[in-house]
């Protein structure tokens, strides 16, 4: 398939930077992902230029996912889908890391690297490395015909469209989508039933406008994000699948705004960073109404018992936060996809409200072709 560029073109089309543009685009940039690969008769989707046929995808032993910056977060949360919904081992390392360890490449595992501009050097180089030695590499790349996507063996375009601004958000959207299409192909081919594909396939058709609906709520987070810009630095936390979220939303505020802000998993919190909690390090809870609620609630509790305030995004207003940015309900599976969203414009309203250079914020480079 090809890609339609022209429709989103670089003009600002009335947005003030990019990085509203395009966060106000997600909802057609998802829209475009899912576009003709559901197959509802069988409950699957179709993902053409992945070159791995059925009796190849089923003697995969595990999945390896390798990127940077935020493509790595999108990265740990397809690791979860395809381990929810395939039931195949995965994990998530930044590539650098795994290039530099000299890894133990194993024939039975899926490589799969996951880039915007298919150009930033450390995933290239992780990729090169990996064929060199053997192994099948698949690319989770947005740039059509860029590096990583010429050098894998087959892969998937996640169509988010052009991105212009340096901190990625449609992009990182996208990309979980197109996990999400991976992990169902991936899925029904093993384990997952029909009555599940149809489950998951019904839930990625109700994003846009779940996505759209979230976007109408900018001018209540913009309140919000002026209620927190006193924050000398904030602390984000989830649990399982509202760990990965809260990486990339502790990201997203650092990168724009430059306040400090640090990402934990809620359990992790009485083993250290407890000790950090205070009204001036406010804390944004990730708490989607899973097995996990009562858990993320009594973390909420020890929050508020050392006196920190808290921003939950949830799927029902918690009473232990302060303000909660309610979100809408998907499938359990499909949560993280939406939960980051409302974070990206509360990040966007921080810096924005701070005079930051939100589509160049300083030190930084959209992509990285160096060492
Ligand atoms: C740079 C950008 C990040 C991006 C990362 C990976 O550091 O500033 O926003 O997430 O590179 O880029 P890629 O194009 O590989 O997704």
């Amino acid at each position: 398939t090809t890609v339609e560029w022209e429709a989103e073109s670089y003009d600002m089309g009335g947005h003030d930077t990019y990085m509203h543009k395009e966060i106000s685009e997600q909802a057609d940039a998802v829209d475009r992902v899912l576009r003709g690969r559901i197959d509802d008769r069988f409950s699957t989707v179709h993902l053409g230029g992945l070159n791995l046929d059925a009796r190849e995808a089923r003697g995969v032993r595990r999945i390896k996912i390798l990127g940077c910056g935020t493509s790595y977060h999108a990265g740990q949360i397809g690791a979860q889908l395809i381990e929810e919904l395939a039931r195949i081992p995965a994990d998530a390392e930044p590539a650098s890391e795994f290039r530099y360890r000299n890894p133990v490449v194993d024939p039975d595992t899926l490589y799969v690297a996951v880039s915007q501009s298919g150009e930033t050097y450390d995933v290239l180089a992780a990729v090169q490395e990996l064929k060199r030695k053997g192994a099948r590499v698949l690319g989770v790349v947005n740039v059509v015909g860029s590096a990583i996507a010429r050098e894998a063996d087959g892969g998937t375009y996640v169509h988010a469209g052009p991105e212009v601004c340096v901190v990625s958000t449609k992009c990182f959207t996208n990309t979980v989508v197109a996990f999400a299409l991976l992990a169902l192909h991936l899925g029904r081919i093993r384990d997952l039933s029909v009555a599940d594909g149809k489950r998951i396939i019904d839930g990625l058709r109700r994003l846009p406008e779940q996505i759209s609906e979230i976007l109408g709520r900018e001018d209540e987070i913009k309140r919000l994000a002026a209620e927190y810009a006193d924050a000398k630095s904030m602390m984000f936390i989830g649990r399982v699948r509202g760990y990965p979220v809260a990486r990339e939303a502790s990201l997203k505020l650092k990168e724009v705004s430059y306040i400090h802000a640090e990402a934990y998993p809620a359990s992790e919190l009485k083993h250290g960073p407890l000790a950090l909690i205070e009204p001036a390090m406010p804390t944004v809870a990730i708490v989607p109404d899973d097995d996990l609620l009562e858990k993320n609630r009594a973390a909420m509790e020890e929050i508020k018992a050392r006196s920190g305030r808290i921003l939950a995004v949830a799927h029902q207003v918690q009473e232990k936060a302060d303000h909660t940015i309610v979100v809408p309900k998907n499938e359990n599976e499909l949560d993280p996809i939406l939960m980051g969203i409302p974070l990206q414009l509360f990040a966007y309203h921080t810096a924005l409200a701070m005079g930051r250079d939100i589509d160049k914020p300083r030190n930084l480079a959209k992509s990285v072709t160096v060492e």
